[in-house]
């Protein structure tokens, strides 16, 4: 599906966002896993959440017809709902899912290979999981996933205990459970999923388990457990440790994701808008990007309301910015931010000055290759941006209009999109359907929301 956004005036109002992906797929297996039942509301109908969906289902068959309902069943049109002027509710009636299940060892050998779809975390998650299950199960995913490498959650499952093929270092993944012990694990990179894929292992392995980071990523993880009672301890930032535990089930609802208001934020930020955005997740591991937009002029401030299973949950406010200007994000920070780099990019196009992201190698192994990928798109639309090994360099100074292709990532539509809210002439997307992957009803929430899209 190929849209065009015209520039226009403020984008603003009030909004809330599809729950959040990252939480989804953690409570989702904690869910499956549990010794007993548990509810979770507001998931989110992305096509990255139903994939873990899908598979846990398929190895937790106690839960599975509650499962099932849901997968069958979408509990939300993917569509934004608009009810007073600029209200825009994409989440009208709220998706509840119950999970009966009966604890990590009643999980069953599934029939077929497990399809993740688009997703790494999925994928990397899963491979903890089943690391200790008395069968074999192979994970394999679309034609984006299967580029994707899986050795650096391989090895360490593999120091565990567990019998792990990758193919040639990528998906399809053939895991053989074992009888697992817990090691002491250096993340060679900072990855939020192979600390959660080695820490859902530790839950099953004999003795402890210790996982150090060499940069502190997002802690949903830790969090969770931390709520459901788990014997884990985490002294430092980016040192966790944790010892076999099997959890109770729970009650809990998805707060918003913050990956996604971020789009939002920018669409105001870029187009002088006022905006509040509702019932989102403000965990500090992921709102980092709210500090980098403030070194760039934007003004959004979070606001703690509450608490979801240890995980913050409140509002962001976003007053009309003045002057967008460029800055550096450095590489100690750059793990912080790595979901947002897309739509700080849009950003940065349009500041007055530089902006460089040091030190962002990773972003070539995401759903596309970001790095390249944000350059060619910004070049795209009229800008001067350049990869400087693993830097991404932006001349700032706006962007003209034409045409930006999506390269089937879904942050890279949704970074394409905001950037053309602020660009002089008309931006064109093509591919920007691939947004449901995080954020279903994302171009219907920014028309309602004021921005002038068709297609
Ligand atoms: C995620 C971790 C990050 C992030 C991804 C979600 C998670 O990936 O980019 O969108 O939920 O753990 P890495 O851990 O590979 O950096």
């Amino acid at each position: 599906m190929r849209i065009r956004i015209a520039p226009g005036g403020p984008i603003g109002g009030a909004a809330e966002v599809p729950g959040d992906k990252s939480i989804s797929h953690r409570w989702l297996i904690l869910a499956a896993t549990a010794l007993g039942p548990s509810e979770i509301t507001d998931l989110p109908v992305a096509l990255d959440v139903r994939s873990t969906a899908r598979c846990v289902a398929a190895l937790a068959p106690a839960a599975r017809p509650s499962l099932e309902g849901w997968l069958v069943t979408p509990p939300d049109a993917p569509q934004a709902q608009r009810s007073t002027s600029n209200e825009v509710r994409p989440r009208p009636s709220r998706s509840r899912l119950y999970l009966r299940a009966e604890g990590r060892a009643a999980l069953e050998a599934p029939v077929a290979e497990l399809d993740c779809g688009n997703s790494g975390t999925t994928m990397r998650l899963l491979a903890g999981v089943v690391a200790s299950a008395p069968f074999e199960v192979v994970l394999t995913g679309d034609e984006s996933l299967r580029a994707r490498p899986m050795e650096r959650v391989a090895r360490p499952l593999r120091a565990m205990g567990a019998s792990v093929e990758t193919t040639e270092g990528h998906p399809p993944i053939r895991i053989r459970g074992g009888r697992l012990h817990g090691i002491s694990f250096r993340c060679p990179v900072p990855s939020a999923q192979v600390k959660g894929a080695v820490l859902l292992a530790a839950l099953a392995a004999e003795g402890e388990t210790v996982v150090l980071e060499p940069a502190p990523t997002r802690d949903h993880t830790e969090r969770a457990l931390a709520h459901l009672g788990a014997p884990i301890r985490v002294p430092a930032p980016g040192e966790v440790h944790l010892s076999a535990f099997q959890h109770a089930g729970f009650s809990a609802r998805v707060p918003g994701d913050v990956s996604s208001a971020a789009f939002l934020i920018a669409a105001a930020a870029l187009t002088g808008g006022e905006l509040r955005v509702e019932g989102v997740g403000l965990n500090p591991s992921r709102t980092r990007f709210l500090e980098v937009m403030a070194r760039m002029g934007v003004r959004a401030e979070p606001h703690v309301l509450g608490e979801e299973l240890g995980e913050p949950v409140g509002e962001i406010h976003v007053r009309p910015s003045t002057e967008l200007v460029g800055t550096t994000v450095p590489a100690e920070e750059l793990p912080l931010v790595i979901d947002e780099v897309p739509v700080l990019t849009a950003l940065a196009a349009h500041a007055r000055g530089e902006s460089r992201f040091a030190g962002a190698g990773e972003l070539r192994v995401k759903e596309s290759d970001r790095l390249e990928g944000l350059a060619a798109m910004v070049r795209a639309l009229g800008g001067s941006a350049a990869v400087e090994g693993d830097d991404l360099v932006l001349a700032g100074g706006g962007l003209q209009g034409g045409l930006a292709d999506a390269c089937g990532d879904h942050r890279m539509a949704m970074a394409a999109a905001v950037a053309g809210l602020g660009a002089r002439a008309e931006v064109e997307v093509e591919g920007a359907e691939v947004a449901d992957v995080s954020f279903p009803g994302f171009v219907e929430t920014l028309r309602a929301l004021g921005a002038s899209i068709e297609g």
